[in-house]
């Protein structure tokens, strides 16, 4: 069993993406722990108690960071709703998280997993930095940590040129990507591109016909209005499960680069920019694996497995 840990500001695609993991046969889900970003920390921590309940799943969920490291939390309720899962009336409150901290917990699973730990974050990555602060070590002992985050190539979501989970927390993000840990980047362009659901996507989901089926499509309700209007997509895309997947099956990503990645730590309009160096121009740093192409029939295949 393939030891993981999730880091996630669970909202309406952190949810799916949690489904994956907990479903999937191959891995041993130790801990998730929870930051803000989609929504406020306390709404992230009641989200994921709810998704691993649903999942009737004995997996702990941990508090972390309640806002950036310097700036002021920013949420995207505007995308997935007040309460990050589609405002449709879930009973999301009222669940008890596990007493410990999230820095902690991630720092003592590192440690006692060194070199098989798998990390996948799915928000900003305050959690994690904080971590990498506190004990440096831990980034050499990560097998892997894949993130859902920036923008390999294209424009972005929430600035033109930067994708959400960076841009909430930018100097977090430069720590983590410095920090010399075995890094995968799924950035944005990812989804748009591989892993927007269409109606006919929708319905194959839907056809599976099982609640957690009809649950990861219900959810996505907020967002599916977003996108429709703003990000004009054929429909809502799922970042945090294309991300998952990656993780889940190294196969699903078909083309990727190593290369020197930078965050801007701006304010305005390039605030969060992942700059990616992809001819290599600038030497002797640290590099990082930018994925650029992905399967979607594998992805979708994955999805569907999960949800079944
Ligand atoms: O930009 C997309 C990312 O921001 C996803 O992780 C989504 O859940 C939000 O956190
Ligand atoms: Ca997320």
């Amino acid at each position: 069993m393939r030891p993981f840990l999730i880091d996630t500001d669970t909202a309406s695609d952190d949810a799916v993406a949690l489904i994956m993991a907990l479903n999937n046969s191959n891995v041993e889900v130790k801990a998730i722990t929870v930051v803000a970003g989609n929504v406020a920390l306390e709404q992230a921590v009641q989200n994921a108690l709810y998704t691993v309940e649903l999942c009737e799943k004995d997996v702990p969920v941990y508090r972390g960071a309640a806002k950036p490291f310097l700036r002021s939390l920013e949420t995207a309720q505007f995308v997935h709703g007040l309460d990050g899962m589609g405002d449709i009336g879930l009973d999301l409150s009222g669940r008890e998280p596990a007493r410990e901290n999230a820095i902690d917990i991630i720092i003592e699973t590192i440690n006692a997993h060194p070199g098989t730990l798998e990390l996948v974050t799915l928000g900003p990555l305050t959690n994690i930095a904080i971590a990498l602060l506190k004990e440096p070590g831990i980034a050499s002992k990560v097998k892997q940590c894949t993130i859902m985050g920036g923008i390999g190539t294209g424009h972005g979501n929430i600035t033109p040129v930067s994708e959400f989970n960076i841009w909430v927390d930018p100097e977090a993000a430069q720590i983590v990507f410095s920090s010399g840990m075995n890094i995968k980047m799924v950035g944005w362009d990812i989804s748009r591109n591989h892993a927007y659901m269409d109606e006919e996507a929708v319905t194959e989901v839907r056809l599976i016909n099982t609640p957690i089926a009809h649950f990861a499509m219900d959810i996505q309700r907020a967002v599916n209005e977003f996108a429709t209007k703003t990000s004009k997509l054929p429909g809502f895309d799922l970042p945090d499960p294309i991300a998952m997947g990656i993780a889940l099956d190294d196969q699903i990503a078909t083309k990727s680069i190593t290369a020197y990645a930078e965050v801007i730590l701006a304010n305005g309009i390039t605030r969060g920019q992942t700059v990616i160096d992809h001819n290599g121009l600038i030497k002797d740093r640290y590099t990082i694996e930018v994925v650029l192409e992905a399967s979607r029939k594998a992805f979708l295949s994955l999805l569907h497995d999960s949800l079944r």
